[in-house]
C-alpha cells in the first residue's frame, strides 16, 4: 500500500482515533425523501468497513460539513446518500470542489444518469431496449389541458403504463395505472416528487437487478437479483419492510438471459461514464427481451436492498468489497509516481 493508502483501525500505539487523512467518511442521511433509506445504508457500509479493519466516521450532511472535510482531510468519502442531493451529482461537485477522494461516479454521469429519461435516451443509443416512454413537465398539463395530454397518453403508450418522477428514487411516485381513471392521480403523485413526469409503457416480466462493482480491476456484473414483491408491486414498502418482497440470487435464468442482463447492466454503466459501482434495475419479458429500467448511483445497501445480496451470492465479503472500493478512490486520487 502506499502511503496515502488507507490504514486498518486499532494502531500499535494504540491511538483511538486515526490521524488526519485516514478516516473513512461515510455520508448519510441528507434531506431528500429517502433520508431513513440512505441511514440505514450508511449505518451497514460504516459496519461492514469497520468489520474489515477501516477507521469509519458516519456523518450526516449540513451546514458544518466543509468546514469538517477541509479540517479532518478524511481518506475518502463514501457518498450513501439516495435521491436528490445524492445521486444527482451535487455532492460529489463538492467533494471535487475540495479534492477529497470518493467512491462513486463522477458529478457529470450523476446527473446523466439520476434523470430517468436522459439516461434511457443515452442506453438506447447505445443499443439497450429500454420501455417507450414520453416526459412531460407539470406547466404543459396546464397549459394545453390535462384530460386532452392524458388521452393523447394512454392512446401512444396503451394500458396499463408506469408513471414515475423523472428524478426521484425509492419507487417515490410510482404507479402502475390500469385504467384511463387512474391517470390523474398517479400524475399528481408523480408531480408530488418533481415538475416532469415520465410516463412509460408497462413491461410484464421478471424484475431483475444487477449490480456493476469495479473494485479497481475494471467493472464487473455481480449475480443478478430476481425481485418478486408479494403484492405484485415492488413499492415503497415492498422494499423495505422485511418479508414482503421475495429476491432470489442468482436470478432463475438461463446461461444466456444471465449473461445478457449482465452484458446490459455493464453496457449502463460503461455508456453512462459509471464508476465504482452501480445498481441497473431490469425488466426480463417472456420474449426474452431485457428492458433497461434506470441505474442508481448510489445503490441502497439496507438489510433488504439487492446490492448486498449480490455480493453475498458472488461469494463476496461486503467489508471487503467496500473496502475495496475505498481503496480504488484513494488510489486514483494519489498522485502518481
Ligand atoms: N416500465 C415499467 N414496467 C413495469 N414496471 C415498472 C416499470 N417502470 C418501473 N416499474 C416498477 O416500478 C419500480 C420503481 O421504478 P424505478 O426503478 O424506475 O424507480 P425508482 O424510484 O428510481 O426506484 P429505485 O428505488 O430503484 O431508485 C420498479 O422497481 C418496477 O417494479
Ligand atoms: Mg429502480
Amino acid at each position: 500500500m502506499s502511503g496515502d493508502d488507507v490504514t486498518p483501525s486499532g494502531t500499535t500505539d494504540g491511538a483511538t482515533s486515526a490521524p488526519p487523512g485516514r478516516q473513512v467518511l461515510v455520508l448519510a442521511g441528507g434531506l431528500s425523501h429517502e433520508r431513513d433509506v440512505s441511514l440505514r445504508s450508511g449505518r451497514r457500509v460504516a459496519e461492514a468497513l469497520r468489520g474489515s479493519g477501516l477507521e469509519v466516521v458516519e456523518r450526516d450532511v449540513d451546514g458544518s460539513l466543509l468546514a469538517q472535510l477541509r479540517e479532518e482531510r478524511p481518506a475518502c468519502v463514501v457518498p450513501m446518500l439516495h435521491g436528490e442531493t445524492g445521486e444527482d451529482g451535487a455532492i460529489r461537485e463538492v467533494l471535487e470542489l475540495l479534492s477529497v477522494p470518493y467512491v462513486g461516479a463522477p458529478p457529470a454521469a450523476c446527473r446523466t444518469a439520476f434523470d430517468k429519461p436522459v439516461a434511457k435516451a443515452v442506453v438506447a443509443r447505445a443499443g439497450l431496449d429500454t420501455p417507450e416512454s414520453v416526459c412531460l413537465p407539470h406547466e404543459t398539463f396546464r397549459e394545453l389541458g390535462a384530460a386532452e395530454v392524458m388521452a393523447a397518453l394512454v392512446s401512444r403508450l396503451g394500458l396499463p403504463l408506469m408513471v414515475k418522477p423523472a428524478r426521484s428514487g425509492s419507487a417515490l411516485g410510482c404507479s402502475v395505472v390500469r385504467s384511463a381513471e387512474e391517470l390523474p392521480a398517479a400524475m399528481v403523485g408523480a408531480f408530488a416528487y418533481g415538475d416532469v413526469a415520465l410516463l412509460e409503457r408497462f413491461v410484464e416480466g421478471l424484475e431483475v437487478a444487477v449490480p456493476v462493482i469495479d473494485d479497481g480491476s475494471g467493472p464487473r456484473a455481480l449475480p443478478a437479483v430476481a425481485i418478486r414483491p408479494d403484492g405484485g408491486v415492488y413499492d415503497y414498502t415492498a422494499r423495505y419492510t422485511a418479508g414482503s418482497t421475495e429476491f432470489t440470487t442468482p436470478a432463475p435464468l438461463d446461461a444466456e438471459l444471465t449473461a445478457e442482463v449482465a452484458r446490459v447492466a455493464l453496457t449502463a454503466h460503461e455508456v453512462l461514464g459509471l464508476r465504482d459501482v452501480s445498481r441497473s434495475d431490469l425488466i426480463v419479458d417472456a420474449d426474452r427481451r431485457v428492458w433497461f429500467l434506470e441505474v442508481n448511483v448510489a445503490p441502497g445497501f439496507t438489510e433488504t436492498s439487492t446490492v448486498p445480496l449480490a455480493i453475498q451470492a458472488a461469494g463476496l465479503d461486503l467489508g471487503k468489497v467496500c473496502a475495496s472500493l475505498v481503496q480504488a478512490a484513494v488510489a486514483r486520487s494519489s498522485p502518481q509516481e
